[in-house]
């Protein structure tokens, strides 16, 4: 584990939402959960975070940016209907009170296929956060869809991130594909608080021995590109999985998430969170 600090991760000033749900929202950070890549557990990741965060009593939120393939109302086992006054859309609570909003609660039949192009997904997007009622959160979690075109533009540059936590593999296709997407983020000039790698190892029920299902790690390579930490290795846990296939993500048990929630709420880690 690369123990260097992250320096250039400060709490941002609280940032004023526009649309038009912007009279009743209040949030402290917006964090962006990335990776360029598909499939690597961007989904899984942002709302095993959201339930910690939430089983530590923060007030948190989950914007799912991914329009044409959401998964976090799947995972959360959410379905609509959204309710909304005058324009303003109210999201749908989790067990845990997590605030959840997503182009899948807003389809007439969750089968339904988004059929967009780039600015029709940009326009989405920004209508998720500023006609969302949030109201106050300390901590509203986007989940990005992989790749490195409108969503992702458009929410670096029209919303107030306070930083990207980068999810990447071990392989290194990996790794080539997410450093793509952390050169974006240094062009456009969002700070990358810390690398997640997901599916890190397997523990063998059987014997307890960790095996590199994929091999050797090339993530040194990304922490390199984005000059950020390595916060987080998490195993490849099928209970997790299947916990979100029955939508009970929230039930999850300790797969290592704690070391991403200390380096975001800057706790101290000889102060064990427990439980996560
Ligand atoms: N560490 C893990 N252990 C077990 N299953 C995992 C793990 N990480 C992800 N998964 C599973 O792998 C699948 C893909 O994960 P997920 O949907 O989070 O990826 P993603 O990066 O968001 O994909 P997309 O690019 O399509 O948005 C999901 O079914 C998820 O439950
Ligand atoms: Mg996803």
């Amino acid at each position: 584990m690369n123990e260097k600090k992250n320096k250039d991760y400060k709490k941002p000033q609280k940032k004023i939402l526009k649309g038009t749900a912007k009279e009743y929202n209040d949030i402290q950070n917006v964090i962006a959960v990335m990776s360029g890549k598909g499939g690597v557990g961007k989904s899984f990741v942002t709302s095993l975070l959201a339930t910690a965060l939430a089983r530590e009593k923060y007030h948190v939120g989950i914007l799912d940016a991914d329009i044409t393939g959401p998964s976090i109302p799947n995972f959360f086992g959410l379905s609509g209907p959204v309710m909304s006054e005058d324009k303003i859309l109210n999201p749908l609570l989790t067990h845990l009170g997590i605030k959840v909003m997503s182009m899948n609660l807003l389809l007439p039949n969750k089968d339904q296929a988004i059929i967009w192009r780039g600015p029709m997904i940009s326009k989405a997007i920004t209508q998720l956060w500023g006609d969302v009622k949030w109201g106050e959160l300390d901590y509203l979690l986007i989940d990005l869809p992989p790749g490195t075109s409108d969503a992702a533009l458009t929410i670096m540059q029209s919303l107030p991130l306070s930083g990207i936590l980068m999810v990447t593999t071990p392989q290194n296709l990996s790794s080539i594909i997410v450093r793509k997407a952390i050169h974006m983020a240094q062009h456009v000039g969002v700070p990358i608080i810390g690398i997640i790698e997901n599916m890190s190892y397997f523990v063998c029920p059987n014997c307890g021995s960790r095996q590199s299902i994929f091999g050797d790690s090339h993530t040194k390579e990304v922490e390199d590109a984005a000059g950020a930490p390595l916060i987080a290795e998490l195993p490849i846990n099928p209970a997790t999985a299947a916990l979100c296939d029955q939508g009970k993500i929230e039930n999850f048990e300790s797969i290592g998430i704690n070391k991403i929630l200390e380096t975001l709420i800057q706790k101290d880690p000889t102060d064990p969170l427990g439980g996560n």
